[in-house]
């Protein structure tokens, strides 16, 4: 197992990080926040090279960029300047990485509500990092977490599209995203979907209740 990454809070800190940020700006944001941490903790279990604790703490605080309001790629931004200045590097890169699993600004899940300097200084940064496999599991688990449970990427990817429309970068972006569920398949020798409880019910609406 690697080291887990410097500069991440342990769990009952950004437990209290989460709940502040969630009283400032209540939304389904903080449901998604938890699923996406359980679906690391579950596939980073199976895998060679990756704390489980570590990776239900970056995926619990990859969005906490939202405590500042209802933003769009904003989100990243304030996430990773908010942790970086609570003195958690390892957790603030992964508020700048989870939404770009294609390093391109135009490729980022949203639209960029920030200054064109900020977005030239996101180019900037993605231009010169190099993703470790924290950076691509939470950006994988973010596309298969929705605020009710876990769904297929593919499944997530559509809504996305049906509902904000594509660009130049989308087609990219989806074979991005499908690789690196491929990869992470091979990595723990078995579909991340597989490890996911409710994944079934959640993406085809089956209700046990109902029968
Ligand atoms: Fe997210």
């Amino acid at each position: 197992m690697t080291n887990p990454l410097p500069g991440i809070p342990g769990l009952a800190e950004a437990v209290c990080l989460m709940n502040e940020a969630e009283r400032r700006n209540p939304g389904p944001w903080h449901a998604h926040s938890i699923f996406v941490a359980r679906a690391a903790e579950l596939i980073a279990s199976h895998h060679p090279n990756l704390d489980p604790s570590t990776a239900y703490i970056l995926g619990y605080l990859h969005d906490i960029g939202r405590r500042e309001g209802v933003t769009d790629l904003r989100h990243t931004l304030d996430g990773y300047r908010y942790l970086s200045g609570l003195g958690f590097p390892g957790a603030a890169r992964i508020c700048r990485t989870h939404s770009f699993p294609v390093k391109h600004v135009l490729a980022g899940s949203g639209q960029w509500d920030c200054s064109p300097e900020e977005v030239n200084g996101v180019q900037k940064f993605l231009d010169g990092v190099e993703y470790t496999d924290y950076d691509r599991l939470i950006q994988l688990c973010d596309a298969l977490a929705l605020p009710t449970g876990f769904c297929p990427v593919e499944k997530r990817l559509l809504d996305v599209a049906l509902r904000r429309g594509v660009n130049a970068y989308s087609v990219e972006k989806w074979q991005a995203f499908i690789k690196i569920r491929e990869d992470f398949d091979r990595a723990i020798g078995r579909p991340v979907y597989s490890l996911l409880p409710g994944v079934v019910e959640n993406t085809f609406g089956f209700d046990p209740a109902g029968f």
